[in-house]
């Protein structure tokens, strides 16, 4: 009762789990995970341990979102852009994916998630690569939650690609320029098979999208929060939900 009327008054008490409604669970969501540099710093810790403490926080994301039936989860772990990042820097990122998949892959597959990555493979370390074909092909039959690493991702450069491909089978004459819709666009892209997202999460207070899936967000519900990403728990991933679930999606209708 309390909990509907602090909904109704568009507040958050301390949501549960229990508090969102299993009718309207964003069947995908999007998270910029933001922030572990800050994090570390408030604590007088190196950046690293920032990286090493938003691993877990995704452990911890993964199980809520699975729980709470998310069937998809997206999650920016590491841009194009970043490779501008000191190089002890960008090494230390590129080891996560192994590191976590070392300790959690086992628990992925009896779990039922399926992992996929989205990016390109171009420059990343054979140990990162090989980490991660190894857990997808391990976890390709599973049908459970869909967790997709957004590695080396960047939304212009996704686009670019599907423009050129979409003008080569112009001038190749298989398609007419035409035939060119929104859907021949989304199957080029690399999150081709994937709904567009429902929810965007972006942690740390920053306020912009930062060339992450920009032509799937155009009808996402978007939430910030100035949590950094190591400190983020259920909790908070409940009060985004719960926000998602009090809003009204008009795609542009009324
Ligand atoms: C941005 O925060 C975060 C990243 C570039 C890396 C995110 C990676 C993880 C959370 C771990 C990924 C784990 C797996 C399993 C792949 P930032 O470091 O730029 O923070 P800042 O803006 O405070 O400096």
């Amino acid at each position: 009762m309390i909990k509907r009327l602090w909904a109704k008054l568009g507040l958050s008490s301390s949501p549960t789990a229990e508090s969102l409604s299993s009718e309207n669970i964003p069947v995908h969501v999007a998270i910029i995970m933001d922030g572990n540099g800050r994090w570390a710093k408030k604590r007088g810790l190196p950046r690293m341990a920032g990286h090493h403490s938003g691993m877990k926080t995704v452990k911890r994301i993964t199980i809520a979102a699975d729980r709470l039936g998310v069937k998809y989860l997206t999650l920016y772990a590491f841009s194009t852009e970043n490779w501008k990042r000191p190089k002890a820097e960008v090494d230390f990122l590129m080891k996560l994916p192994q590191q976590f998949l070392d300790i959690e892959l086992d628990e992925l597959v009896s779990n039922n998630v399926q992992v996929r990555m989205m990016g390109s493979r171009d420059n990343l370390p054979p140990h990162t690569i090989n980490a991660l074909e190894e857990a997808i092909s391990k976890t390709a039959n599973n049908t459970g939650l869909v967790l997709n690493f957004a590695l080396n991702y960047g939304s212009r450069m996704e686009m670019l690609d599907a423009i050129r491909d979409l003008a080569k089978d112009v001038k190749d004459g298989k398609l007419a320029p035409g035939d060119i819709d929104e859907e021949a666009m989304s199957e080029r892209l690399l999150s081709s098979g994937l709904p567009d997202p429902d929810l965007l999460i972006r942690t740390s207070g920053e306020l912009r999208l930062s060339n992450f899936m920009l032509w799937q967000l155009a009808y996402s519900e978007l939430w910030f929060t100035d949590v950094y990403w190591p400190e983020f728990t259920e909790k908070h991933f409940y009060e985004a939900i719960g926000q998602y679930q009090r809003r009204a999606r008009r795609y542009g209708g009324l």
